[in-house]
């Protein structure tokens, strides 16, 4: 089912003309500028945006982050959606932040505007986010990859955060980011430099979780999230919550949080019934709560 919308302020207007049924979002066939959305999987249960400005190596300029973030919106609220999948082409995942946009921006209007706060939607996404990335995931472009719960590259990709050869830094989590996934002195080298990892240094370094032939990247991609999504749906978000509280709390409070969410699945009737399935040898069956 395709989602949305012809440009920033064409999405918001089509946002409004969603219908609700309880949890569940249906839209209209309108399409977006700069992402393609919709569902995959035998059961559509995987949301696909796929980044489409093909002629600017999909760089990330700000209407195409508006679109990204509201199709997130629209992919979190439907209830039938267990994981979401954000891919590129087969040349580039993304080129970074679109430096034509940012040429003759100031500190003034940076600073005020807050410039790239709204590329964090990605990154408080409650349900799983897989990025697929084919060719060139470089500056922001890379920053979005990381943002995402794993990553899988296609046997061409490029990883980097060449803002050093701009006069510039990292400004979407490169440095945070990528220092926890491949630790400081790889980081630094990175950053210093503008050197870029191929596909299998990526892998090696433990910034990407798989590897894939380009044209079974998305497919790859797209099994993955099935598998996602065909778990308890509540259990998936406290696990990919306790996840990533150890990036942000110290050991000792992280397996406190670990186990309050642990104990907590025992509220949950998905608990009960995937215990009791195996118990009884039988196929389990969530419901999400
Ligand atoms: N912003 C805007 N346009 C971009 C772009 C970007 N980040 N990356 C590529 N493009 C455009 C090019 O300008 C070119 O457009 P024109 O045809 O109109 O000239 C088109 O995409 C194709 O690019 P190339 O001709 O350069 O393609 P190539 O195959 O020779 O090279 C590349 C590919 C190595 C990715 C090269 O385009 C490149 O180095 N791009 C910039 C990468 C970069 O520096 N990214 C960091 C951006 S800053 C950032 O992201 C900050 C942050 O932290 C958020």
């Amino acid at each position: 089912m395709a989602i949305f919308c012809r440009s920033a302020s064409f999405a918001v207007r089509q946002a409004a003309s969603f219908v609700f049924t309880g949890a569940r979002r249906y839209s209209t066939d309108a399409h977006f500028e700069f992402i393609l959305a919709n569902k995959r999987g035998v059961k559509e249960n995987v949301g696909l945006i796929q980044l489409n400005r093909p002629k600017a190596l999909n760089a990330l300029c700000d209407g195409l982050m508006q679109e990204v973030n509201q199709a997130l919106d629209g992919f979190e609220g439907d209830s039938q959606v267990g994981a979401i999948v954000i891919t590129g082409s087969e040349k580039a995942f993304a080129a970074g932040a679109d430096i034509k946009e940012m040429q003759n921006w100031a500190f003034p209007a940076c600073y005020s505007a807050n410039f790239l706060s709204h590329w964090n939607r990605v990154s408080s996404a409650r349900k799983p986010v897989i990025a697929a990335v084919n060719g060139f995931a470089l500056g922001g472009g890379c920053e979005l990859a990381m943002m995402c719960d794993n990553i899988y590259a296609g046997e061409k990709a490029q990883f980097g955060q060449p803002e050093i050869l701009l006069g510039t830094i990292p400004g979407a989590g490169g440095t945070q980011r990528l220092t926890r996934a491949v630790g400081k002195s790889l980081a630094m080298e990175m950053v210093l430099t503008g050197k870029r990892l191929s596909a299998q240094e990526a892998m090696q370094a433990g910034l990407v979780s798989g590897v894939f032939p380009v044209q079974q990247l998305v497919p790859e991609a797209t099994r993955c999230a099935e598998k996602i999504a065909s778990n308890s749906k509540i259990i998936t978000a406290m696990a990919k919550e306790a996840i990533n509280a150890a990036f942000e709390l110290p050991l000792a409070e992280g397996n406190r949080l670990e186990k309050r969410l642990f104990h907590a699945t025992f509220a949950t009737e998905d608990r009960k019934e995937g215990m009791t399935a195996f118990v009884e040898k039988r196929k389990v069956s969530f419901q999400g709560k």
